[in-house]
């Protein structure tokens, strides 16, 4: 099929720099002098999960990087320079984003109406990406619940956001909503997506299990204010299956993890007595 995504050199994809945001005057300060890197891995890309407590700011981080919000101050850098309304970045939102009054084709052909791609063009690529999420056979339904089950209406979402913006792409709680084996099989697929294909996907979830099967950086916040107190390398194989989740190394990682987000939600309520 054809290649959308384009190779680079390694470089600091995105870069946020000493962001502050707060609301209400500065009576609510929800992230404090945050910094987070993410670089790109040549012929690899990147794959960054994000845990943290509810609130911390997870969801803002991700709209700063979309360009939906812009912090109170601090930078957004993607590519090394300053965001621009040009950056392609592809956003799967905590709920499913497909509009309901057009087919699945049509959902999926949507990124590339504004980048100007003709109309047989964009449904030939709009195919190619609904066979690579599993909806072949889908095309013409319209994207809506029940005709499409939300894990499908989901994968409508997914495909559409990989077929616009393929450099990076951010996944906000993409899989909270879904039945297991839903989602044990939208992970896999999208790990699969991600060794073709090598976007850089930074994907927020309350899973543990999940950000270390997938990610290959986590990244574990803080709340009030937001902050990030952890940064962990998963040091699995790059390429897995669901048979590393039976590995000592797997647990270990989990159980790490698990034990961090205790103790920085007891520090967190300490502090606030
Ligand atoms: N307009 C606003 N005024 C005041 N506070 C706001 C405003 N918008 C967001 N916040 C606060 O910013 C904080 C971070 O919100 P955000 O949605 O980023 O959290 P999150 O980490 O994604 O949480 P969750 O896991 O529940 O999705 C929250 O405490 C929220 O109440
Ligand atoms: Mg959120």
């Amino acid at each position: 099929m054809a290649h959308y995504f384009v190779d680079t050199p390694q470089e600091n994809i995105v870069e946020l720099k000493n962001i502050t945001q707060t609301y209400d005057d500065g009576k609510v300060v929800v992230l404090k002098d945050f910094n987070l890197l993410i670089e790109d891995k040549p012929n690899q890309g990147q794959f960054v999960a994000l845990l943290g407590a509810s609130g911390c700011g997870k969801s803002t981080i991700l709209r700063y990087i979309s360009g939906l919000q812009s912090p109170t101050s601090g930078d957004v850098l993607l590519y090394g320079k300053p965001r621009t309304d040009k950056d392609r970045v592809g956003m799967v939102f905590q709920k499913y984003s497909s509009l309901p009054w057009m087919t699945v084709l049509e959902n999926v052909a949507l990124g590339l109406n504004y980048q100007g791609v003709p109309k047989k063009e964009r449904e030939e690529k709009a195919r190619d990406m609904i066979k690579k999420v599993g909806l072949t056979g889908h095309e013409h339904k319209f994207a809506q619940y029940p005709a499409l089950s939300g894990g499908q209406l989901q994968r409508v979402a997914i495909a559409r956001s990989l077929l616009a913006n393929p450099r990076i792409l951010l996944m906000d709680e993409p899989y909270g909503a879904l039945d297991i084996n839903t989602r044990l099989a939208m992970q896999d697929m999208l790990l699969q997506i991600w060794y073709e294909v090598h976007p850089t996907i930074i994907f927020v979830t309350h899973d543990i299990s999940e950000a270390v099967y997938l990610g290959d950086d986590i990244y574990i916040m803080r709340s009030n204010p937001g902050n990030i107190v952890e940064h962990i390398y998963v040091d699995l194989p790059f390429r897995r299956d669901r048979s590393i989740k039976r590995t000592p190394r797997f647990e270990e990682l989990t159980n790490y993890i698990e034990d961090k987000m205790i103790q920085v939600d007891a520090m967190v309520r300490a502090e606030k007595q």
